[in-house]
């Protein structure tokens, strides 16, 4: 059993301490965590004697995954982009001619609300079975005030029926909307939307706990950005950021001058920015699946962020247009090969890491007397197994607040 308990954030080499329990056992009350220890510490308290006992046959357990950065809410693929990027055309080039995000919106636009919960109802489905028991969804493929409240709208409904914990983020400043595009100074009357006619709505009713702002070339720069930010914070929502992704703009400084809960992406950070997330609070945040599927050779330095003493974490940022997983084992094989980051290293960031990325290292994250019983337990027989195999689930079973919420019917190999 992988506890990840005791201390907080992980930075440097307390990032590779899994709190590891040979033979554990944890005993659960109303969905929380009320004995955890060995085996025969567990079954020797007066409550383990009463209680309905899963044996998890020498699997590994460890918390479920907190998964604190997705697009869980889009009409559909965009399998026809994959194509052109296959044959050469880069995520820029596309998004210019009127894909990538703009290409998205359209289809959302046009969406039903039922047919948009259908597809993330089973998307979600599939997070539990690949281990995730959080997961935070963000807006942006509405861009409109309809349309983005249609999408914060559903995270609610999403939340209240099914298992999964949902964390909503509002990144209405995903992009400059078509339709603004050819006004004058059409950026800013767009933000001006999203200030005046969004962000109250968002507030009042707390359809939001983020606000979430894609700050890069060809989205928004660091002022407008910072804008949207304090904006958003007025209503009660707290700040994160898409940063440096494609270019270096200086979106991880403001994230830090603003002590947003993360920065994620971090592919083009410099050596100064490296040292200032060593020093901060704010999330750094990696998401390798986006530069796996995106076919890039540039992924975030993430040993560099690490040795500075950033909070790294690890999320899937599953989205239709640069990274459609959402499988956390795929993240961590990933994290492991091409970020250079050791499995259990991989597993901290996953976890207790991402839970302070969503501000929820109180109630998530690792297994802690208090804590939320979400566990995921997987087919293997060392942890590093988990990452080592990529590209099938190992995970055996699913439990969210002490209720299983996935068991395997056979184990992959
Ligand atoms: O996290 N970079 C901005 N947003 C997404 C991509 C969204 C899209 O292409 O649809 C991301 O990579
Ligand atoms: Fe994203």
């Amino acid at each position: 059993m992988l506890t990840l308990r005791g201390g907080g954030a992980r930075r440097g080499d307390s990032l590779s301490n899994l709190g590891l329990i040979s033979d554990g056992a944890l005993l659960v009350r109303d969905g929380l965590i009320a004995g955890l220890g060995t085996r025969a510490e567990v079954e020797a308290l007066p409550e383990a004697r009463a209680a309905e006992k899963i044996d998890l046959g020498g699997r590994v357990a460890l918390p479920g995954f907190v998964d604190s950065h997705t697009h869980l809410v889009h009409a559909a693929s965009r399998a026809e982009e994959y194509e052109l990027k296959i044959a050469g055309a880069s995520y820029e080039e596309i998004a210019r001619k009127g894909g990538g995000i703009l290409n998205s919106v359209k289809k959302l636009r046009a969406a039903t609300s039922e047919g948009l919960k259908e597809r993330a109802l089973a998307a979600l489905k599939l997070f539990a079975a690949y281990g995730t028991t959080t997961l935070e969804a963000k807006s942006g493929y509405g861009l409109d005030v309809a349309s983005e409240l249609k999408i914060l709208r559903l995270h609610k409904e999403l939340a209240a029926e099914q298992p999964l914990e949902i964390v909503s983020t509002f990144l209405g400043a995903h992009v400059v909307p078509e339709e603004y595009r050819k006004k004058d100074r059409g950026a800013e009357q767009y933000i001006k939307l999203i200030e005046q006619n969004l962000l109250p709505e968002i507030g009042e009713k707390r359809l939001a706990e983020f606000c979430d702002v894609f700050c890069d070339r060809g989205a928004f720069t660091v002022e407008q950005s910072k804008r949207v930010l304090q904006a958003g914070r007025q209503w009660g929502l707290e700040p994160r950021m898409h940063a440096e992704q494609l270019s270096r703009t200086g979106a991880a400084r403001l994230a830090i001058l603003m002590r947003a809960a993360s920065c994620d992406h971090l592919e083009q950070v410099n050596k100064g920015d490296i040292a200032a997330l060593g020093k901060s609070e704010t999330v750094a945040t990696l998401l390798p699946g986006c530069d796996f599927h995106l076919g890039l050779k540039q992924y975030a330095p993430a040993r560099a962020l690490i040795d500075a003493g950033a909070i790294v974490s690890l999320a899937t940022d599953y989205n239709p247009g640069t990274s459609p997983t959402l499988s956390m084992p795929m993240i961590l094989s990933l994290a492991c090969t091409q970020l250079r980051m050791t499995p259990a290293e991989a597993i901290a960031a996953a976890t207790i890491n991402a839970a302070h990325a969503l501000r929820r290292e109180k109630t998530i994250g690792s297994l802690e007397v208090g804590k939320k019983a979400d566990i995921a337990v997987f087919e293997v027989a060392d942890y590093r197994e988990i990452p080592y195999y990529f590209g099938v689930s190992h995970c055996w079973m699913t439990v969210k607040r002490g209720r299983v919420i996935h068991a395997a019917e056979q184990a992959a190999i």
